[in-house]
């Protein structure tokens, strides 16, 4: 069974990959109405791996006997700079979220509830996953500049991530 603040800290953390997803998919948005449909589809399937993020956590409370209570999620913005500005948010974001990880293995442990810890190992792993992902995205339009063809590159490049 799932203490009071245990399921309150997964709650939370259910509603911040909802946020993520929406966020992501606002991106995805953005970036299909401006012409690069690889960037397009890439932040679509992070939408995509951000709500099954969120559904992984339901059944960490559900397994556990606790209660799901979704709460309400954040406007995302509609207008981006650029490429570049989608990416140093996406990588803030996930920093943040990394951070938020950290506190629920911390409300984990002050439980004492060893389930649910070894549950968050999971998220702990998949954030360097995240960061790394968004920093090699975020060099790579460095090095891409201001030139057009090197962004179109890139821009087929990420049209190759699958769903998964
Ligand atoms: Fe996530
Ligand atoms: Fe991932």
């Amino acid at each position: 069974m799932l203490s009071k603040p245990m399921q309150k800290a997964l709650n939370e953390q259910i509603m911040h990959e909802i946020n993520s997803a929406y966020l992501y998919l606002a991106m995805s948005m953005h970036s299909s109405s401006v012409g690069l449909q690889g960037f397009a589809t890439w932040l679509r399937v992070q939408w995509q791996e951000e709500l099954a993020h969120a559904m992984k956590l339901t059944e960490i409370v559900h397994d556990r006997g606790g209660r799901v209570a979704l709460q309400a999620v954040e406007k995302p913005p509609a207008e981006f700079k650029s490429p570049q500005d989608i990416f140093h948010q996406v990588l803030a974001h996930e920093q943040k979220i990394t951070a938020l990880i950290n506190r629920l293995y911390e409300t984990a442990l002050k439980e004492d509830d060893y389930a649910t810890q070894v549950e968050v190992q999971w998220f702990i792993k998949e954030q360097i996953e995240e960061e790394k992902n968004a920093t090699t995205i975020l060099d790579q339009l460095t090095m891409a500049g201001e030139s057009g063809a090197s962004l179109m590159m890139l821009d087929r490049a990420l049209a190759a991530r699958a769903a998964h």
